[in-house]
């Protein structure tokens, strides 16, 4: 069975002690209450060893927004998958939109950052999806099939199952306006096709595919519960305990 995954993406968001309390807030929570999916956060990656040090039993996967796809040395401002796996983070985001968008980073490069994620023992949450223009001009079906086969192609059936996707529209995210459950699940189930025809269904079935894109306590519950939905990556509604907890919940009976 693959796996359920609320992952909330706290973007550039909070200083340390703001930071530091929703983390509390969090174990609490997730100390108190049973869930029905795993919880990860991608938080700056200042924050990295603290939110370690925060869920020292693994109660929330930690997880860094991005990393290089450079192993080590001149690469000012970078991380290396080296770091990340040297304080025990779970993983890293890798080709969320605001990367590409921001940083003209290329389904190229995340292939070159998921292998070197997966070769680190790290989980690599690949995110891929199409602009309004492009769904415009009806062009989403194949605009998201070259970026898995692009980032993705290149990987054992062992390795790619190691692999979570996160299917974010870019013009649903942070814009309040979301994917309907059958427009998300429709991709989503593309995304496991194509997966399938060259790894078989199998494989494709162990895959995670997460959406991401204005997920919010209201309308969490109606997307998780599509066949290929297997949970959600949420940027605005991670940074409140409330709301986030809510869409935890979103997995609940
Ligand atoms: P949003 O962001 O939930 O604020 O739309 C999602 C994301 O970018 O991961």
């Amino acid at each position: 069975m693959r796996k359920k995954i609320v992952a909330g993406n706290w973007k550039m968001n909070k200083n340390v002690t703001d930071a530091q309390q929703l983390m509390i807030q969090l174990l609490r929570y997730k100390n108190n209450n049973a869930t029905n999916c795993e919880v990860w956060i991608a938080p700056p990656a200042l924050y990295l060893t603290m939110a370690k040090d925060v869920f020292d039993k693994g109660q929330v996967g930690v997880f860094s927004q991005d990393m290089s796809a450079y192993e080590s040395g001149a690469y000012t401002g970078e991380i290396s998958a080296d770091m990340l796996q040297s304080i025990d983070a779970k993983g890293s985001l890798i080709g969320h939109s605001e990367r590409r968008q921001y940083h003209n980073e290329t389904d190229a490069q995340c292939n070159v950052k998921v292998k070197l994620a997966l070769d680190k023992g790290l989980i690599p949450v690949y995110c891929n999806g199409e602009t309004l223009e492009q769904r415009k001009a009806g062009q989403h079906f194949d605009v998201v099939k070259t970026q898995t086969e692009t980032a993705l192609f290149t990987l054992t059936a062992d390795e790619i199952k190691k692999v979570v996707i996160a299917y974010e529209p870019v013009w649903a995210i942070g814009t309040g306006e979301t994917a309907t459950p059958e427009q998300a699940q429709e991709i989503h189930a593309h995304i496991r096709n194509i997966i399938a025809a060259k790894y078989g269904q199998d494989v494709a079935d162990e895959i995670s595919i997460l959406y991401g894109g204005s997920v919010k306590p209201d309308n969490a519950k109606e997307i998780f519960s599509q066949p290929d939905i297997d949970g959600g990556l949420i940027g605005g509604a991670a940074l409140k305990l409330e709301d986030f907890s809510k869409i935890i919940e979103g997995f609940n009976a």
